[in-house]
């Protein structure tokens, strides 16, 4: 009676990778963006070069830029700020330095839940496409990696 249920979750198992293929940013991503990046980074933040014209200001009021759109979302993803979300959501294993972007503590309350909201946001990205490089050396063979759809 046990067996059939505990080789069934093993292929269960075994599909998941298959699945993590499929996310999409209106099913998987929107609302993991809600619940964990929305309050810093909606649409009461300012575009990246407002922010940057008054670091210390929006820092303070706890606002990070806005990218609260797919279109936004991408920006720092893919261009012009390429690499910017993998650097802040890494957990140290690509960081230079070893330690984890400034962002991955808001991936989740403990580090089973982070690390399974980063492998959702390293599988919607694309395979191969989490790249720290910024858009001075990063190639464009490594951009055309990220898959991140729609
Ligand atoms: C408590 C507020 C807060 C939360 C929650 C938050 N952020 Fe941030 N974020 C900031 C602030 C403030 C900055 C700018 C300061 C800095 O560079 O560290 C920032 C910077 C960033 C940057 C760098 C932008 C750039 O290129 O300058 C990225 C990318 C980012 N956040 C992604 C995320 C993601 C994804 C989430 C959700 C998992 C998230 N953040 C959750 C406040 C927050």
């Amino acid at each position: 009676m046990l067996k059939p249920t505990i080789s069934f979750l093993v292929s269960l198992l075994f599909a998941v990778p298959a699945l993590a293929q499929q996310l999409t940013y209106r099913k998987d991503m929107r609302p993991l963006w809600e619940a964990k990046c929305a309050a810093c980074h909606g649409a009461g933040s300012p575009y990246l070069g407002e922010f940057e014209e008054n670091k210390e200001k929006f820092k303070a009021m706890s606002k990070g830029p806005r990218m609260d759109t797919y279109a936004d979302l991408l920006f720092f993803i893919a261009w012009p700020d390429a690499g910017a979300m993998m650097r802040r959501l890494d957990d140290g294993k690509n960081t230079k330095d070893g330690k984890p972007g400034n962002m991955y503590l808001y991936l989740g309350a403990s580090d089973k839940e982070r690390q399974e909201n980063l492998n959702r946001f390293k599988a919607w990205i694309g395979k191969g496409a989490w790249n720290l490089k910024r858009r001075e050396a990063i190639t464009s063979e490594e951009l055309r990696r990220i898959e991140a759809r729609y």
